[in-house]
């Protein structure tokens, strides 16, 4: 049994490992579309590879590394038109409109491609993305990535959350959330943009998004990887999830 798990265990690390790989590769190749950002995006990606099994610190910027290829001074005046709704530091208040503070700036755009190429749809983000140019994204990406992090306003004391985000369920082919996530949901390290902050976001967003893997609507992270994992979750459990995660 003990042996089992341990095999099981260590394939799990291997498809964390090969979504990050995975993730970073592509990556490195919308950027080399950018001539503008090549040269920082490679060596980004570079770094982040060789260390996603290497949480110890080293030389490199850490703020930089989060902020991504834009320019945070850039991005505020160009992030003016998207202040309305998900706050100026990136902090919203409506939880219809999730937090952009301290986001990934790779994560950020990705989403805003996604909304952009239809692979992930919204009635409202789908259009107001279709107006964003290549060079304005990255700015003010790493103008929301540059503001100080989502944070909940109090820590939850939902048990069924916290058991399901801190322990793998194996039988229903679930990967603890913090494996992915980071201890508390606020990603792997800087190095690493592929798994987004979750720590702090809005319940009803968290929620709404638990839903819409679960359902098949949003079908666009990485080999499906959060379609499976949610999969065999009931509406109690998610909701337990979602309340445990926005207090972290
Ligand atoms: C009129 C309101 C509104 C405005 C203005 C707006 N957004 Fe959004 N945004 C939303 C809503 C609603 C969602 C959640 C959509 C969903 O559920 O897929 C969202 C989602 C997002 C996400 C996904 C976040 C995540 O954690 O996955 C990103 C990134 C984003 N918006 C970036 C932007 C940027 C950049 C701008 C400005 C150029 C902008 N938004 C302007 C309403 C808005
Ligand atoms: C094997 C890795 C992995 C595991 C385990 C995992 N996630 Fe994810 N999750 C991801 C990735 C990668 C994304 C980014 C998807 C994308 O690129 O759009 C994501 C996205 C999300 C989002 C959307 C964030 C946003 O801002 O829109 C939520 C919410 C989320 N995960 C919650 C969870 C919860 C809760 C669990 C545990 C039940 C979990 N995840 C387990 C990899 C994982």
């Amino acid at each position: 049994m003990f042996h089992s798990k341990s095999i099981i265990s260590s394939g799990l690390a291997l498809i964390v490992l090969l979504i990050s790989t995975a993730v970073l590769a592509e990556i490195d190749n919308s950027a080399s579309q950018k001539p503008s950002s090549e040269a920082s995006a490679k060596n980004l990606s570079s770094v982040q590879f060789k260390n996603v099994a290497n949480t110890g610190s080293d030389s490199v910027d850490e703020t930089k590394l989060r902020i991504g290829p834009g320019d945070p001074l850039a991005g505020k005046s160009k992030a003016e038109l998207c202040f309305g709704c998900h706050g100026e530091d990136g902090n919203s208040i409506d939880p219809q409109f999730p937090k952009l503070a301290g986001q990934y700036g790779i994560y950020i755009a990705k989403q805003v491609r996604n909304y952009q190429a239809s692979i992930r749809t919204h009635q409202i983000m789908s259009s107001i993305a279709a107006s964003v140019s290549d060079e304005d994204l990255a700015d003010i990406s790493a103008y929301f990535a540059s503001q100080p992090m989502m944070k909940g306003a109090s820590p939850s004391s939902n048990q069924i959350g916290k058991k399901l985000f801190e322990n793998d369920d194996l039988s229903r082919m679930m990967v603890r959330c913090n494996s992915c996530h980071g201890a508390s949901g606020k990603g792997q390290n800087p190095r690493n943009p592929v798994f987004p902050v979750i720590g702090g976001q809005h319940k009803d967003y968290l929620l709404r998004q638990l839903l819409s893997f679960r359902k098949g609507d949003r079908n666009n992270s990485p080999g499906g990887v959060m379609n499976i994992t949610v999969h065999r979750l009931s509406d109690a459990e998610l909701e337990a999830l979602a309340e445990y995660v926005s207090g972290l």
